[in-house]
C-alpha cells in the first residue's frame, strides 16, 4: 500500500505504551485476576442460552443469519468539508472476531472483493478467544481483500492482545495505539487518532491522544462508542466505533437485548451525531459469545464524505 504518513508518537513511547499494555494484559488474564473469572461465568451464560436455542431450533437460522453480512453505504455531509475529502470513501470494518465461525474470514473476504476505497479502518477485535492467536491465513486473508489507496488502520479491541500488532503490521496495516497519523488526499490534510482503550478503559495515554487539530478534518477510532464525548469534545469530525454488535441477538426491530456498553444511551448500531462530530457504530462483520443472530445484520461499511 502506498500510503503517506506521518505519525505523532515517537517510536520510543510506542514501545513503552506496548510494554504497558502487555504488563496490564498479564494482570487482567492471572489466573486470580477478574477477567478470567468474568468469561467463565460468561462462557456459563452462553451454555445455558445455547441450549435454549437447541431446544427452540433456532439454531440453524441464527448460525445462517451470523454468516449473512450486508455491505451499507453511509454519506455523511459537512459543510465547511475542505473540497479535497469531497467523496472521500472509508471503509469501516470492526468485529471481526475471525475465530467464532469456522470460515468467516473468507466469507468477508469475498464480501470485500467488490468495494473500492479510498481508505480502510477497522476498530478491533479481531478474535474472540482471548487465548489463542487468530490464525494467520484469516489475518491474511482479510488484509488482502482490502483495497484502498491511503492503507489500512487498525486499532485493538477488547478481545486482542499487543501481539496481534506486529502481525498486522506485517501484512501492511498500520496499528495506531493512542496515536495520530496525518494522510494527505488531494493534497488535503486528514488525521487519524487511534485509541487504544485497553478492555473499554480509556485510560491517561487514550484521553491524551484525543488532541484538538483545528482545520484539519479528523477520525477518532475508538473500540466502544461510550467515549464519544471525549472526542467530540476535542472536535473531532468523525468516530468509527463497533463493540456493540448492533446488539447481535436481537427482538424484532433492532431492539438489543444486551449491547456490552454499559451505558444504555450509548448509540448501538448505525449514524449518529454529538455536536457537530458525526458517527458510526458498526454493526460488525462477526460475532461473539453465540455464533448466531437474530435481527440484527452483520455488515461492512462503506461511509463517503460529502461537502454540503
Ligand atoms: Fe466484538
Amino acid at each position: 500500500m502506498a500510503a503517506l504518513w506521518q505519525t505523532d508518537q515517537p517510536m520510543t513511547a510506542r514501545q513503552a505504551w506496548i510494554e504497558k499494555r502487555r504488563q496490564m494484559e498479564a494482570a487482567i488474564f492471572h489466573p486470580l485476576g477478574r477477567e478470567l473469572w468474568r468469561q467463565a461465568t460468561t462462557r456459563s451464560l452462553m451454555a445455558v442460552a445455547w441450549a435454549g436455542l437447541g431446544v427452540l431450533g433456532l439454531r440453524r437460522r441464527g448460525i445462517r443469519n451470523a454468516y449473512a453480512i450486508e455491505t451499507r453505504r453511509v454519506e455523511f455531509c459537512y459543510p465547511d468539508l475542505a473540497p479535497g475529502l469531497d467523496g472521500l470513501r472509508i471503509l469501516h470494518l470492526s468485529d471481526l472476531h475471525l475465530d467464532m465461525l469456522p470460515h468467516s474470514a473468507k466469507r468477508i473476504a469475498k464480501r470485500l472483493a467488490g468495494i473500492e476505497a479510498d481508505l480502510a479502518v477497522i476498530t478491533g477485535d479481531f478474535r474472540w478467544r482471548h487465548r489463542r492467536p487468530v490464525s494467520p491465513e484469516d489475518l491474511a486473508a482479510i488484509a488482502g481483500a482490502v483495497r484502498a489507496p491511503l492503507g489500512l488502520f487498525a486499532i485493538l479491541g477488547n478481545h486482542d492482545d499487543h501481539g496481534l500488532v506486529p502481525r498486522l503490521e506485517g501484512l501492511g496495516a498500520r496499528v495506531l495505539l493512542n496515536e495520530s497519523v496525518t494522510l494527505a488526499w488531494r493534497e488535503t490534510p486528514l488525521r487519524l487518532t487511534g485509541l487504544d482503550t485497553v478492555f473499554g478503559l480509556p485510560g491517561r495515554e487514550a484521553r491524551a491522544a484525543l488532541v484538538p487539530a483545528p482545520g484539519v478534518f479528523s477520525i477518532a477510532l475508538v473500540h466502544e462508542p461510550q467515549h464519544r464525548a471525549l472526542a467530540a469534545g476535542q472536535g473531532y469530525d468523525l468516530y468509527l466505533c463497533g463493540h456493540t454488535h448492533g446488539g447481535q441477538i436481537c427482538l424484532p426491530g433492532e431492539r438489543p437485548i444486551v449491547t456490552g456498553t454499559r451505558f444504555k444511551r450509548a448509540p448501538t448500531a448505525g449514524a449518529w451525531e454529538l455536536g457537530t462530530m458525526r458517527g458510526y457504530t458498526s454493526r460488525g462483520a462477526g460475532v461473539s459469545g453465540l455464533p448466531v443472530r437474530y435481527h440484527s445484520q452483520g455488515e461492512v461499511t462503506v461511509i463517503t464524505l460529502r461537502r454540503g
